[in-house]
């Protein structure tokens, strides 16, 4: 086959450096876009019949050869040549190869500008539609084990000190609430990217009258962009999306560090399975949490994502300029790495096992009922900030004496407040503890089993 000039070459008198060909080459990534650019195209070539620019027999072909490259370029059939510097002038330039002169006229009242925003417009909403999916997987998960380890009870920590006892299932259903929040802001992304940007031509619009609404619809967005500046300039939509992957990662990665911590010796929590760890070369007992570590890593290079390409629009006059085909790694990268670690999530945690003896061992040592204790006195009339230093001072004097509150005398008990009664110890269980916060929110089994409830229903009716 003939090799197709480059079809800006009219105006050029020298040849295009190799070296500039290759710094400005984009095709080795933004062949992930010839989808959404074929589909475009032949909505586009429909909308330039209606208006005359191609004719019913010339619009036909043009369409059927679209169709073919899609087809050919899906078996792997067609190269992309890098001269052709990205994927729509090398979609055009296989057009030409195919129908000759008249797929010359396909570009008439279009820029790339509007074409990539477009493009990538259509590719992110597709891709939310994945990012979701796969988050409601991850929530699936969380629910399950949620549901099989309703009984456990965990110390939970601040300042990753025991504070107070946890049902483990409502440590889990925080990371399904993370995950809720996620969702939401994903589709938001999704909504910022459902506006149709073609007929913006480079900057100013374009000169033919062509039926914007019409192809918007066709093309499957919800509304056409208002200024055509905008709608080639900026890439906030995108920057939207980034944010959202790195609000997910950061949840994602703060569960993988729980539960990298809880695999320790020293926790003893959970076992992951030998399926989602991995061994050491040197040391032979060694069982590592290699894909939880991995998917905390991997939070760095989405944020990265992020800030690159915040940094690189920030600086950019109206309208478009060509720093901004660095978009895509990005949203590429964070489209892959995101969907890597939800791939991968939902059988580590359903393979995992929870060592529910060791939790709630640990939920006894350390004082995690004082509160309680606290609250007894409150009960009592005790003001709040009193309770809690004679529940302090009990504490102090506990630990000096290497002992658990539950084991002193009402008469030692006594001695701290005269308010204390028999019935103060009971208020020392991690069990009545937990059954105590019966709120809205709160980890009382009551309430845990309510929001698991509240959950299931949540994703079986969740259309999106
Ligand atoms: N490959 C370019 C990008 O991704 C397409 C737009 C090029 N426009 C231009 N005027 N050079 O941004």
């Amino acid at each position: 086959m003939k090799k197709e000039a480059k079809p800006w070459a009219g105006r050029f008198r020298l040849p295009t450096s190799k070296a500039t060909e290759a710094f400005t080459s984009s095709v080795h990534y933004d062949i992930r876009l010839y989808k959404q650019d074929i589909i475009q195209s032949i909505a586009y070539a429909r909308a330039l019949t209606k208006v005359h620019v191609l004719n019913a027999a010339e619009s036909k072909k043009i369409i059927q050869a679209l169709e073919a490259i899609m087809r050919e370029l899906e078996h792997g059939r067609l190269k992309l040549d890098p001269e052709l510097e990205d994927v729509h002038m090398n979609i055009e330039a296989f057009l030409i190869q195919k129908v000759g002169e008249m797929g010359k006229k396909l570009h008439a009242g279009r820029s790339r500008n509007d074409q990539v925003a477009t493009d990538l417009r259509m590719y992110l909403k597709y891709e939310v539609t994945e990012v979701v999916f796969l988050i409601k997987k991850l929530q699936e998960a969380l629910l399950e084990q949620a549901e099989s380890n309703i009984k456990v009870i965990m110390p939970g920590y601040t300042h990753m000190q025991r504070a107070q006892p946890l049902l483990l299932s409502h440590h889990f259903l925080a990371y399904y609430e993370m995950l809720r929040r996620d969702k939401e802001r994903f589709l938001a992304a999704g909504k910022a990217a459902d506006v149709m940007t073609l007929g913006s031509g480079a900057l100013a619009g374009t000169a033919f009258d062509i039926d914007r609404e019409g192809l918007a619809k066709e093309l499957g967005f919800a509304r056409v962009s208002r200024n055509s500046l905008d709608a080639v300039a900026d890439r906030d939509f995108a920057i939207e999306f980034l944010a959202a992957c790195s609000l997910l990662m950061m949840h994602l990665s703060r569960l993988s560090e729980e539960l990298i911590i809880w695999s320790t010796f020293e926790f003893n929590f959970i076992k992951l399975s030998d399926k989602y760890t991995t061994g050491s070369s040197i040391m032979p007992q060694k069982k590592n949490p290699d894909v939880a570590e991995l998917a905390r890593g991997k939070t760095g290079r989405v944020y990265g994502d992020l800030f690159a390409l915040l940094t690189v629009m920030k600086g950019l006059p109206l309208a478009y300029n060509r720093d901004i085909q660095e978009d895509k790694e990005a949203l590429f990268d964070a489209v892959d790495t995101v969907k890597a670690v939800l791939g991968i999530y939902p059988e580590m945690l359903l393979t995992m096992k929870v060592n529910a003896e060791e939790m709630k061992a640990a939920s006894k040592k350390g004082f995690l009922t004082a509160t309680d204790l606290a609250y007894y006195l409150v009960r009592r009339g005790v003001p709040f900030r009193e309770a809690h230093a004679i529940v302090g001072k009990i504490v102090a004097y506990c630990e000096e004496s290497n002992m658990q509150i539950e084991y002193l005398s009402l008469q030692q008990l006594k001695q701290f407040s005269p308010e204390f009664g028999y019935d103060a110890t009971r208020f020392l269980s991690a069990e009545s503890s937990i059954a105590s916060r019966d709120m809205t929110g709160g980890t009382a089994p009551v309430r845990v089993k309510e929001a698991i409830k509240r959950a299931r229903k949540e994703l079986l009716h969740d259309q999106a």
